[in-house]
């Protein structure tokens, strides 16, 4: 396994938008990383641009200066502190393991990216860079987002885990509540933070009490009433004539509920 560099909160961040689903997650790291003081690499593939405008409305433009322009603004960047560059360009200090990045994340990945990367391809700065990564033992942490995984996706996400890259998936917990989906997307940025030792209170940790004094029993007793409010909210559907569960009327008229007729 490749030495990694933990615990030391990195400087200068590589991050990279593919064309996956999961853009959101992907802007709010980039915001937080600038918001931290870290300097951030930004790398953006063709179809990333595609998801981001459909994802997000989102107008990516094709030159790198001008979404350094955009998401500096958009973010309150520092002069300096964001840096695009694009798919080719091949003088730009992450393709060289003599400056690499303190640490990379590529964020959504998608399934091809990945493989790539597995097969240390290096076809494009993105690719290249992570390799860099890989081969100069920095931090590197995939966010992949594909459903269901192939045992393709498997065999890949396994043979870059075992060479200490971070297969972080963006499978947000349910124990923290969430009430919005940007609630959602912080709990997965946070832990993609936790990974780059960059400190950040974006979600109400395991153990923590929301009032904050955390003895366990509060914990407990405040975990339970929110228990019984979720169970209020996912009480089965009831259908309006007979009063009987929706689920049991549909299977009864011989219709699947979770979607398709049998
Ligand atoms: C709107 C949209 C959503 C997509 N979502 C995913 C996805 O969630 N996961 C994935 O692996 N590929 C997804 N794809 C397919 C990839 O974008 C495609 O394989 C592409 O070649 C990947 O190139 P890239 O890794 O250079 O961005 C999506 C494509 C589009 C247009």
């Amino acid at each position: 396994m490749i030495p990694t560099r933990r615990n030391v909160c990195p400087e200068t961040v590589a991050v990279a938008f593919t064309g996956a689903s999961g853009m959101p997650y992907g802007l709010r790291l980039v915001e937080c990383l600038l918001a931290a003081g870290c300097t951030v690499w930004l790398l953006y593939s063709q179809v990333a641009q595609i998801v981001a405008r459909q994802e997000m409305d989102l107008n990516l433009p094709s030159r790198p200066t001008e979404v350094e322009a955009l998401l500096g603004e958009r973010f309150g960047a520092r002069p300096g502190q964001l840096r695009v560059f694009g798919r080719e360009e091949w003088f730009a200090p992450l393709a060289s393991g003599s400056n690499p990045a303190d640490a990379m994340v590529v964020c959504p990945c998608t399934m091809g990216t990945l493989a790539s990367i597995a097969a240390g391809l290096s076809q494009n700065l993105i690719e290249r860079a992570a390799d860099v990564a890989i081969k100069e033992g920095r931090p590197l942490v995939l966010v992949p987002r594909e459903t269901p995984f192939s045992a393709i996706h498997l065999e890949n996400m396994l043979k870059l885990a075992r060479l200490g890259v971070v297969i972080l998936p963006p499978s947000p917990g349910f124990y923290t509540h969430p009430q919005t989906v940007e609630d959602m997307v912080d709990f997965v940025v946070a832990r993609v933070l936790d990974q780059l030792s960059v400190p950040n209170r974006l979600m109400r940790r395991w153990g923590d009490a929301e009032t904050g004094s955390g003895s366990e029993s509060e914990v407990e007793s405040e975990a339970e009433a929110q228990g019984r409010a979720l169970d209020d909210r996912v009480r089965p559907a009831v259908d309006a004539a007979t009063g009987a569960p929706v689920a049991d009327v549909l299977a009864t008229a011989g219709r699947n509920p979770l979607g398709g007729d049998r």
